[in-house]
């Protein structure tokens, strides 16, 4: 227990003078307190500062809780372990969404609540000729699902809790949809239409794979594979695409825009990027008689090169589902029969050496979310240009869940940061015959 937790405030004195500023804190039902500093310009004239938040609660939130030191992620205080073992990716979206687990008749109402919205308007097909078919799936799916905004007014007045709860529908519904039209897209072949019949996961690897040719059928094994990934990648607090479509949302802008922010966010390689920076990485290195060598670029401090799926903001321990995406990963190939693939011989060579090497043990810098991810996908037969796209399609409860309860806050006002200015002060106009 921290000395926060016996505590009600902070003082924050400026030094050299009689001035202070007096932060009450907020204490967490589990996890570090925070000082509610809101009145510290007013008393002392300061902002505070703190480049990529690492140290700012930018909010107070119910749906998740990660404990970095001690690799916990709870969804409403429930284990990611335990979920990821006996729930489905369905029952975890009415929980980040709701709350709380659903009983049977809520869980077969949100079943159909979802399903019923998983087609778009067929208009939508137009986007897609726009695109050149090498486009890469993010920036169509960043496109399309902004463009949803001009085809569905009926679910655009945010202060409208049914319009909201209809939104979260359409995106959680529509966005494999869109995902799985822009990977048929990039290979040509005809989208496929959703079907009432199959579960989210069976649905997204149907339209993903099925053709108009012949009958497909789901492998239960990936497609229980592909609904624990999901609920792996479902919510994780405040990471910088949740933080984007959160500050995007705190403007008034419709949940659609909102969630294409989020997603033009996680396309960077530093966030949902990584699980395709990984891979490229793996095929780089080619052999792991190469490892050694890449470990030394990447401690090379001249160097940019990152161990690409290590690392994390939050976690200074293992990522937990890093483990649990471990495991199933020996689970899929096993069950694939897929005796030896040299991809996940080479990044559990990575993760021994890495992990006994002092470079990363400083740092604390660990196996993450993305490390593993694009092993089993590649198993699964999903291209690596999708690897991004199956991250926001998991992450799209979580933004939206994270969406609705910022709209849903009393008092809820717009994000607006502040900064320290360095630049030039006040000067006049120069004019050009008098400039160097
Ligand atoms: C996700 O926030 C979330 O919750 C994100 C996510 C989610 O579910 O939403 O968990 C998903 O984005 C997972 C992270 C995926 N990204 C990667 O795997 C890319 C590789 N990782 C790094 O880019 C990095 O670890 C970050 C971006 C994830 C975290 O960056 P931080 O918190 O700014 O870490 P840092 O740069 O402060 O690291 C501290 C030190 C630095 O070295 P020094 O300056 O102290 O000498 O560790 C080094 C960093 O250079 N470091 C790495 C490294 N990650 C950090 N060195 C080599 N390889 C790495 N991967």
């Amino acid at each position: 227990m921290s000395d926060a937790s016996n505590s009600g405030s902070v003082t924050i004195t400026l030094d050299g003078t009689n001035k202070s500023s007096r932060a009450p804190l907020v204490q967490a039902s589990v996890g570090p307190a925070v000082a509610d500093i809101r009145k510290l310009y007013g008393d002392l004239g300061i902002f505070t500062f703190d480049p990529g938040f690492g140290m700012t609660a930018a909010c107070e939130s119910k749906i998740t809780y990660i404990d970095g030191d001690e690799g916990v992620l709870l969804y409403r205080g429930y284990p990611i372990e335990q979920l990821a073992e006996k729930s489905s990716f369905t029952e975890v979206c009415y929980l980040l969404l709701n709350g709380d687990l659903p009983n049977e008749g809520q869980l077969k109402q949100f079943t159909h609540d979802v399903t019923m919205h998983t087609m778009v308007h067929e208009q939508i097909r137009n986007f897609f000729n726009g695109f050149r078919r090498d486009a890469h799936p993010m920036a169509i799916l960043c496109g399309v699902v902004g463009a949803l905004s001009a085809f569905y007014h009926d679910s655009l007045d945010i202060s409208d809790p049914r319009q909201r709860e209809i939104a979260a529908f359409r995106l959680i519904a529509k966005v494999p949809t869109i995902a799985a039209m822009a990977y048929k897209y990039s290979i040509g072949q005809p989208f496929v239409y959703p079907r009432n019949d199959l579960s989210y996961a069976e649905n997204f690897l149907y339209m993903l794979n099925a053709v108009p040719a012949e009958e497909y059928k789901v492998n239960p094994i990936l497609a229980r594979a592909m609904d624990r990934i999901l609920v792996l990648h479902a919510d994780h607090e405040q990471n910088a695409s949740t933080s984007t479509v959160r500050l995007a949302g705190s403007t008034g802008a419709n949940p659609y825009a909102c969630i294409a922010a989020g997603i033009a966010a996680l396309w960077g390689p530093a966030h949902g990027g990584a699980n395709e920076a990984v891979l490229k990485m793996l095929g780089e290195i080619k052999t792991p008689e190469n490892i050694p060598d890449f470990i030394d670029k990447v401690k090379d401090k001249n160097s940019s090169v990152k161990l690409m799926g290590f690392g994390h903001r939050v976690y200074k321990n293992f990522d937990p589902r890093a483990q649990i995406m471990k495991e199933t990963c020996h689970e899929v190939l096993a069950e694939l029969g897929i005796k030896d693939e040299p991809l996940l011989d080479m990044a559990m060579e990575m993760e021994r050496i890495a992990l006994s090497d002092d470079y990363f043990i400083q740092r604390k810098l660990y196996p993450n979310v993305d490390f593993y991810s694009g092993i089993i996908l590649k198993a699964m037969g999903i291209p690596t240009y999708m690897f991004t796209v199956l991250f926001a399609v998991a992450r799209t409860v979580g933004w939206v869940s994270q969406w609705k309860e910022m709209i849903e806050e009393p008092g809820q006002r717009i994000g607006r940061p502040r900064q320290v200015y360095t630049g030039a002060t006040n000067r006049d106009y120069v004019p050009m015959g008098q400039r160097g």
